[in-house]
């Protein structure tokens, strides 16, 4: 089978698409680009990418869904649900831990999906990075070209939190667009003393503002090259989300007096098998603890759960209640969904494990 790729009547064009999401939008990926043909013509589509996310020493393994869209003449016969149905049962069985969906819907939400996770949005001016990078002069600050990818890979290998990715896919993902932006991505790595120290990732808007997309290597070293960058790319402040968990990132903007706009999810989230993820995780929670927690989750057919840590349980009655209890609750959700969770009564002593630290896509946005 080959790949044809169509822009299912909207205004991006085919080959933008392909830049988008160069590492679903292949042939290898094939069996992950799920259709609905109508009169001949495929008029609904969903894409999965699966990968392995790096977690403080665990591999879990992730399944992302996006580019989910209908013909505008198609909708609302219930195509994109149906879409969404069978990509959850094939991550079901594809043995997956968790799904992101890039967007928060109810489409998604009767999936299983909650916006969980916080990552904080700050809005940086210039004036602060450069305060704060005014004693690094002796860092130099570099465009990406490609035969820095090995020092992209060194910088993000060093991450808690990471996606697995081939030299291939870096390569491709340093060059990919994205969609609400107008420019490519632009990418600034610094060294000291012929060793790399920090990348970020950036794309600039239709308003001349920047976004970082990524970062890696030293949180200090990072607001220092963002600062050359953003004088390069002449803009006068920076989005800048930061995941819950990344202290070392956020103390040093607290600490020049900024403060998050808002906090949001990075995606929408679904623990597809509760009971396997928590043992999948309980190395980082009993690390972090520091004294064997006994934690564990029990499943019942009705789709309840119980929690149990520290000789301690919580009853859940929503897998959803589980996902937001693991990730956390941003202070903005978008998808109004009521998820039956009252974090008042989760067992105090849960609170000294979750939330877990969240990620963000980075370059695997999808
Ligand atoms: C969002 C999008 C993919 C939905 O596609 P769709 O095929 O119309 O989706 P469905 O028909 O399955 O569901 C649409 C709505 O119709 C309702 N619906 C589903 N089947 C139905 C039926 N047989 N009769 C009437 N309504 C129905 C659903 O409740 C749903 O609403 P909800 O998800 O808000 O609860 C489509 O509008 C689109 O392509 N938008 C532009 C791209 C985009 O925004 N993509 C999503 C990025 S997050």
């Amino acid at each position: 089978m080959s790949l044809r790729v169509g822009s299912l009547g909207l205004k991006s064009t085919a080959s933008t698409w392909i830049r988008f999401s160069p590492h679903v939008l292949c042939e290898e990926n094939i069996e992950n680009l799920r259709v609905i043909v109508s009169d001949g013509k495929v008029v609904s589509h969903l894409a999965i990418w699966e990968g392995w996310l790096h977690f403080y020493g665990i591999w879990l393994k992730v399944g992302l869904i996006g580019c989910v869209c209908t013909h505008p003449d198609y909708r609302m016969k219930g195509y994109a649900s149906s879409l969404v149905k069978d990509a959850f049962a094939k991550l079901y069985r594809d043995h997956v831990d968790f799904v992101m969906v890039s967007g928060a819907r109810s489409l998604y939400s009767r999936a299983g999906c909650v916006e969980a996770g916080i990552i904080y949005n700050y809005y940086v001016p210039l004036n602060t990075l450069k305060d704060l990078a005014t004693s690094l002069d002796e860092l130099k600050v570099e465009s990406y070209s490609e035969d820095k990818t090995s020092d992209l890979i060194e910088l993000y290998q060093r991450e808690p939190i990471r996606f697995r990715r081939s030299f291939e896919e870096f390569k491709l993902f340093a060059d990919r667009v994205f969609l609400a932006e107008v420019e490519a991505l632009s990418i600034s790595v610094s060294y000291r003393m012929n060793k790399p120290t920090s990348y970020v990732a950036l794309v600039k808007g239709f308003f001349n503002n920047l976004t970082v997309v990524e970062y890696a290597g030293s949180r200090i070293d990072v607001l220092k090259t963002l600062y050359d960058a953003s004088k390069d790319l002449k803009v006068e402040y920076v989005r800048f989300p930061i995941p819950y968990g990344d202290w070392e990132l956020i103390i040093l903007l607290e600490g020049s007096g900024l403060k998050p706009k808002i906090s949001q999810a990075p995606a929408s989230l679904a623990i597809l098998n509760p009971a396997i993820f928590a043992n999948k995780i309980r190395p980082y929670i009993e690390e972090r603890l520091g004294v064997k927690a006994n934690f564990k989750v029990v499943t019942h057919n009705d789709g309840g759960l119980e929690v149990y840590m520290f000789g301690e349980c919580a009853r859940l009655r929503d897998p959803k209640a589980f996902t937001t209890l693991v990730f956390g609750r941003p202070e903005t959700v978008h998808n109004q969904d009521t998820i039956e969770f009252d974090y008042t009564s989760i067992p105090k002593a849960f609170r000294k494990a979750f939330p877990i630290p969240s990620f963000n896509y980075g370059l695997n946005y999808l």
